[in-house]
């Protein structure tokens, strides 16, 4: 072990939103560095309020046989971030499967794209239930078992969005700013029992989000092509000129796991995309 920092070896780890993107990168990194993870997700692709097709319970099964293909144990949890009952269930299953939580990455999240003055009220409810209340309720059922173990990590994936208010992302930009605000008081709260909680702001990485939703609202604002609106975006934006991977995130998250004195901050991975 590296002096200074977690040892990640034998630890227990939750990753919500793992059965596919960003999620499931975490999921696998966290076992690449001998982590046991216990990956959850929603397990119906279909949802109210959501106008893309979300992750099946096959998808979640899948990162789970990747987890185990790495030597370490698996279990995977359906569970709607957004019903507590359902949270404190997933916390639970994953504390007697495993016997204990040491890492808890809070990354389920959607988005939806609309101008204010057409916004659904029921879509806002939805993207706030999922990115706020959502990382809400995994951190509070977590808490006790984080302190029964004499501290750990809480990582809540934000957003370069979470940074900049953008047109067209009102309710998704103002979920994840309020992500990162909760993250500050949460870090505080949990300061003195040892558990670091830290915000992760990846930047632009094809997954659902860009290829379902955000990608064909640019080529609509711009006129162009799905992928020329992208990789034009991509060009304007970054200063390294590329997208991020989903490796890259789940470096940054394996990273914030294992740092000592790091807390109430957010790690932004954008590629110079976002650079407050
Ligand atoms: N892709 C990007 O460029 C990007 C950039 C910044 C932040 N993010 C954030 O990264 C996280 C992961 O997103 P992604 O890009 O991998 O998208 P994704 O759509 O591929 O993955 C999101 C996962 O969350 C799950 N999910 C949705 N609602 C849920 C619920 N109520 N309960 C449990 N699980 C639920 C989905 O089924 C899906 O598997 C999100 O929080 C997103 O806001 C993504």
């Amino acid at each position: 072990m590296v002096r200074g920092s977690m040892e990640l070896v034998g630890k227990i780890a939750l990753v919500t939103g793992a059965a596919r993107g960003l999620g499931r990168a975490i999921a696998l990194a966290l076992a690449r560095e001998g982590c046991d993870v216990v990956v959850s997700d929603l397990g119906a692709p279909a949802q109210e309020g959501v106008a893309y097709t979300l992750s099946g319970t096959e998808d979640l099964e899948a990162t789970a046989a990747a987890v185990g293909a790495c030597g370490r144990r698996a279990l995977a949890v359906v569970a709607d971030v957004t019903k507590a009952a359902d949270v404190e269930r997933m916390v639970g299953s994953a504390v007697s499967a495993m016997g204990g939580l040491d890492i808890v990455v809070a990354n389920a999240g959607i988005i939806a794209a609309a101008p204010v003055a057409a916004m659904d009220e029921a879509v806002w409810d939805r993207i706030f239930a999922v990115n706020v209340r959502g990382v809400f309720l995994c951190a509070r059922a977590a808490i006790p078992h984080l302190i029964a173990r004499g501290g750990g990590r809480i990582v809540n994936v934000a957003s370069v969005a979470g940074k900049t208010g953008r047109a067209g992302l009102s309710a998704y930009c103002a979920s994840k700013a309020a992500v990162i605000s909760f993250t500050q008081s949460l870090a505080e709260e949990l300061g003195p029992a040892g558990v670091a909680v830290n915000a992760l702001c990846p930047g632009f990485i094809k997954t659902a989000m860009w290829t379902d939703v955000l990608t064909p609202m640019l080529a609509a604002m711009t006129g162009t092509a799905a992928e020329a609106a992208f990789d034009d975006f991509i060009a304007r934006t970054t200063f390294t000129k590329r997208e991020q991977t989903p490796e890259e995130i789940a470096a940054a998250a394996v990273f914030l796991c294992r740092a000592e004195s790091i807390t109430g901050t957010t790690l932004t991975v954008a590629g110079g995309g976002e650079v407050h």
